[in-house]
């Protein structure tokens, strides 16, 4: 069935192959993202794929503003059926060098910004008995990640609001789950490691039991199920698409 599907940070990596993922699977796509105008070009990608895709620059963090891309959305391809939140910013500071400015700023992006998303979302889910909500955090919420404690803290209450979700919602005919990617080839990557906060690719590969990065195909191939139909039985769940790298 033709779903509306809402992706946050699609208009790069993870967010953008998301949005063709659910394009590929017959839904109709909003594509949100700070970016405006590289979310426009990847709801044209979208379009040919013959479903219909409509762009909106926004900032997750920005409530306003995301009640008005939801507007837009519900206006333009009706009510939302499905919720991947992709936007998200990474950081890297010693502990005890966290700025205040930068705690408030990875917490306000990756969780307050999954928090106004799925509280805008869920009404439409709620009232036609059926959604699917997949939020994207990290691995290093898994494991705990050295320099980026407010990063971690961030994505890890993000899983624990996605569980929360699940349970809360759970008779409502919507699951919530997440997805840790880790290793995943993408300017996020490849900024981080141009900075020198992650090593090159071969190293990086190194610590992976299958020997290789990823792509954010393979994320958006997990979010894709997750969001289908055949999905309905799977909620509440954290699904790694890492390589091996945490088990
Ligand atoms: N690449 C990886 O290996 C990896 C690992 C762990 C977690 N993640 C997570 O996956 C998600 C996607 O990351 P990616 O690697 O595709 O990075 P990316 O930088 O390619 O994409 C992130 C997108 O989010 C958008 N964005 C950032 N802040 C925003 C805001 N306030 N409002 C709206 N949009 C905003 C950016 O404009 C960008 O288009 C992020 O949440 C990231 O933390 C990625």
């Amino acid at each position: 069935m033709t779903r509306v599907a809402v992706v946050t940070g699609g208009a790069s990596g993870i967010g953008a192959a998301t949005c063709l993922e659910l394009g590929r699977r017959g839904h109709n796509v909003a594509v949100l993202d700070l970016d405006g105008a590289r979310a426009q070009r990847v709801a044209e990608e979208v379009r040919l794929l013959g479903v219909q895709a409509v762009a909106v620059g926004v900032d997750v963090t920005d409530r306003p503003a995301v009640e008005e891309a939801f507007a837009k959305t519900r206006s333009e391809l009706g009510p939302v059926g499905i919720l991947v939140t992709s936007a998200g910013q990474v950081g890297f500071d010693t502990f005890t060098e966290i700025s205040w400015e930068s705690w408030q700023r990875l917490i306000d992006v990756n969780l307050n910004g999954t928090f106004h998303c799925c509280q805008v979302a869920i009404p439409d889910m709620v009232e036609a008995g059926w959604g699917r909500i997949v939020t994207i955090s990290s691995s290093s919420a898994q494991r705990g990640s050295p320099r980026m404690v407010h990063y971690a803290a961030a994505k890890g209450a993000v899983i624990t609001l996605t569980k929360s979700l699940a349970r809360e919602y759970a008779t409502a005919g919507i699951t919530a789950n997440s997805i840790p990617p880790s290793g995943i080839e993408t300017e996020m990557q490849h900024q981080s490691q141009a900075e020198g906060h992650l090593p090159p690719n071969e190293v990086m590969a190194g610590s992976i039991p299958l020997g290789h990065l990823g792509t954010p195909a393979d994320i958006a191939a997990a979010a894709g199920f997750l969001a289908s139909e055949q999905a309905g039985f799977i909620t509440g769940q954290v699904l790694g698409v890492n390589g091996g790298a945490v088990l």
